[in-house]
């Protein structure tokens, strides 16, 4: 397999989070994110919701499995589970509201509030990301029904993970796209295409080319639309600095910062792969028509 793509320089213009990704519960997450109004969450609950209720009427079933690739604490699956927004993990999950209590009572009083939380509908939820620790409350919480603290840049799928991800009809992400390349991708692929193919749903912040995921997903006879005329906020820029360096990277590569990051945000993009033929049966803009 070939190396995927190398994303270091642009991923040095991007302040660093990864002190905030592997604690054993989301509190310092949380607190850094919600002073950036982290929110590409709230924007792909809404997308997602839409693309699962498509996929229980053209697959004529309750239950959609879905895979959140980058799941950190179950962000994803907690807001497409249940009524919740980023302001209410936010607020659950306050850094000095909680601060007396150890991890193990934070696990304790969520599997609780979730258990006795009403949910819509029927979602199986795997959760992929290195970060064991987080992964960790991702399934002890319920949020993920599997979690797998797994690398797919640096090491294969294994067959039994492959078979338990091949019922997978939703591959999604948020903020994970620049951490991961075309390369995780290509190991997910073989499980993820098989009958009935995944749909995968990846929102990517605009400083991140997504060709070369675009490309190996051509490969396996997918289509990729944009979602055309919009962007997402993924958070603010976090420094000055951080603002310089990103606008730097967009005008290599002659994308207009103006209106978006030149006002201090950081921008996602929203990209939906599907086999030819179900694109051209549906294309994007009617599968999210009201
Ligand atoms: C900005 S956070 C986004 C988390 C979550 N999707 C959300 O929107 O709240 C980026 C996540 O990517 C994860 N990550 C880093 N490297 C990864 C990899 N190789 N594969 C999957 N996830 C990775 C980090 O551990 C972290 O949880």
């Amino acid at each position: 397999m070939q190396s995927g793509s190398d994303f270091s320089g642009i991923n040095e213009a991007k302040h660093r989070m990864d002190h905030i990704y592997d604690h054993c519960d989301p509190r310092l997450y949380c607190s850094t994110l919600e002073d950036l109004n982290y929110s590409i969450p709230d924007s792909a609950k809404l997308i997602c919701q839409a693309l699962i209720e498509q996929l229980r009427e053209v697959r004529n079933r309750d239950t959609v499995h879905v895979v959140d690739l980058g799941c950190s604490y179950g962000i994803n699956a907690a807001l497409l589970r249940y009524d919740l927004s980023m302001e209410d993990l936010y607020a659950r999950w306050d850094m000095d509201h909680r601060a007396e209590d150890s991890c193990r009572e934070i696990i304790r009083s969520d599997q609780e509030f979730f258990e006795n939380m009403h949910q819509d509908g029927k979602l199986e939820i795997i959760g992929i990301d290195p970060a064991r620790n987080a992964v960790n409350f991702a399934e002890e919480t319920g949020l993920v029904d599997t979690g797998l603290a797994v690398d797919l840049e640096s090491e294969p799928v294994s067959e039994p993970v492959e078979d338990g991800l091949a019922s997978t009809d939703l591959l999604m992400s948020t903020g994970c796209v620049g951490y991961v390349t075309e390369k995780s991708f290509e190991r997910l692929m073989p499980a993820v295409s098989r009958e009935p193919p995944a749909w995968i749903a990846n929102f990517v912040l605009r400083i991140f080319p997504y060709q070369p995921i675009q490309d190996c997903l051509a490969s396996w006879g997918y289509e990729t639309e944009k979602l055309e005329d919009r962007t997402f906020l993924q958070r603010r820029m976090a420094s000055p600095d951080e603002q310089e360096k990103v606008i730097r990277q967009l005008r290599d590569r002659n994308i207009d910062p103006s209106g978006q990051e030149a006002d201090g945000n950081l921008v996602a993009e929203f990209f939906l792969s599907r086999p030819t033929e179900e694109v051209q049966q549906q294309p994007l803009h009617q599968l999210l028509q009201p």
